[in-house]
């Protein structure tokens, strides 16, 4: 049986790692792509979704542009992804050639959205691989849809470090408030956050053969893969003996977004844990995911603010504190990944693309 599935993207170069994966995958019924400003303007976010659609021969799906800007901040486009979105990959003569008669849908996302999960026959899972914006407009413009949602798996956030600053991941540093009105929408959440995006990386030989293979879309794969995205898991310290890509940055050969399609088709090759997560709104961790994972009750359960010494008693961890806020979202959490597990996912997924 198919999973069926609406993606959500900032295209962007392991976006396109991802809609290659979507599109080639036998689990999953890609029903739409919604496209939201982040990693590039919204602009280059549609026209990168179309060209990769073609690149790969998809069937017709629909893409449809939402947000321009996160609900709060100004739009900041990602610096690691080259001023086209795509590492500079749409100059490639592959990527380059005349496009099919694709076209976006003239609905904004967040109708886009509506629309397939009213006509849905069972509840769609969605793939957040952005800033979470469009998910956020359609949540407080429909909430009665929450129940048609069959649940939200989204790239973003961190237990550990941050990428965009020295706590929050990229996705939800970009809107914050967002990702928060997400999390604590009700609909439940998987996050595919840093701890395990950071890890999944393919061969430079592997991604070298696919540079050389006679199918367009498996070449675009293997350029995506050569672009430095996200950090060198084997160089911690910063430094790296690795080879070099042709930005005289080291190969890294990170799948990135992808791996959050390999998360819903392949849960059982992480290590997963249910967990109170709150988004930071204020200040210098603004973004941050604040991933709660003491395995006993803190002192801020026992004494919450705003209650009275003792009159709450004790509150499990995740649970709200009487007579104060709800208590932070369960979200399950990826904390770890077999690494080489999702590389071959990744790479035998695509070996199927036309
Ligand atoms: C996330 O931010 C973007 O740069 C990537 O596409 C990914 O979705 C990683 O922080
Ligand atoms: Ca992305």
């Amino acid at each position: 049986m198919t999973l069926p599935v609406l993606l959500d993207v900032d295209t962007g170069v392991d976006d396109a790692l991802a809609i290659l994966f979507a599109v080639a995958h036998p689990d999953i019924e890609l029903l739409g792509i919604t496209c939201v400003a982040g990693n590039t303007s919204l602009e280059n976010v549609v026209a990168n979704t179309l060209r990769v659609l073609d690149v790969a021969d998809a069937p017709s799906v629909p893409v449809a542009g939402g947000a321009v800007r996160p609900l709060i901040e100004p739009a900041r486009a990602s610096h690691v992804h080259g001023s086209d979105g795509l590492g500079e990959v749409s100059r490639d003569p592959d990527f380059a050639r005349p496009q099919s008669g694709r076209r976006a849908d003239p609905r904004h996302a967040v109708d886009l959205i509506r629309d397939i999960l009213l006509t849905a026959t069972t509840p769609v899972t969605i793939v957040a691989l952005a800033p979470q914006t469009n998910l956020a407009l359609l949540l407080r413009q429909h909430p009665e849809l929450a129940p048609r949602i069959e649940r939200i798996l989204f790239m973003g956030g961190s237990a550990g470090v941050g990428n965009a600053t020295p706590v929050a991941e990229f996705n939800v540093w970009h809107d914050p408030e967002a990702a928060a009105i997400v999390l604590d929408s009700g609909v439940p959440t998987f996050m595919y956050g840093l701890d395990v995006f950071n890890q999944v990386t393919v061969d430079q030989a592997d991604a070298d053969a696919l540079l050389h293979a006679p199918r367009a879309s498996a070449r675009l794969a293997g350029s995506l893969l050569q672009f430095p995205m996200g950090d060198d898991p084997d160089a911690p310290d910063g430094s790296s003996d690795r080879p070099l890509t042709t930005n005289g940055a080291p190969y890294t050969g990170h799948i990135g977004d992808a791996g959050a399609l390999c998360a819903l088709v392949d849960p059982g090759a992480l290590r997963i844990e249910r967990r109170p997560v709150r988004v930071e709104l204020a200040g210098f961790a603004r973004g941050q995911t604040i991933v709660d994972r003491r395995q006993r009750v803190g002192e801020d359960a026992i004494h919450p603010a705003g209650a009275s010494a003792g009159a709450a008693g004790p509150a499990a961890v995740g649970e709200g504190s009487a007579g104060t806020l709800p208590g932070p979202a369960l979200v399950d959490v990826a904390l770890d990944v077999d690494r080489a597990r999702y590389a071959r996912l990744f790479l035998d997924t695509i070996a199927r693309l036309p």
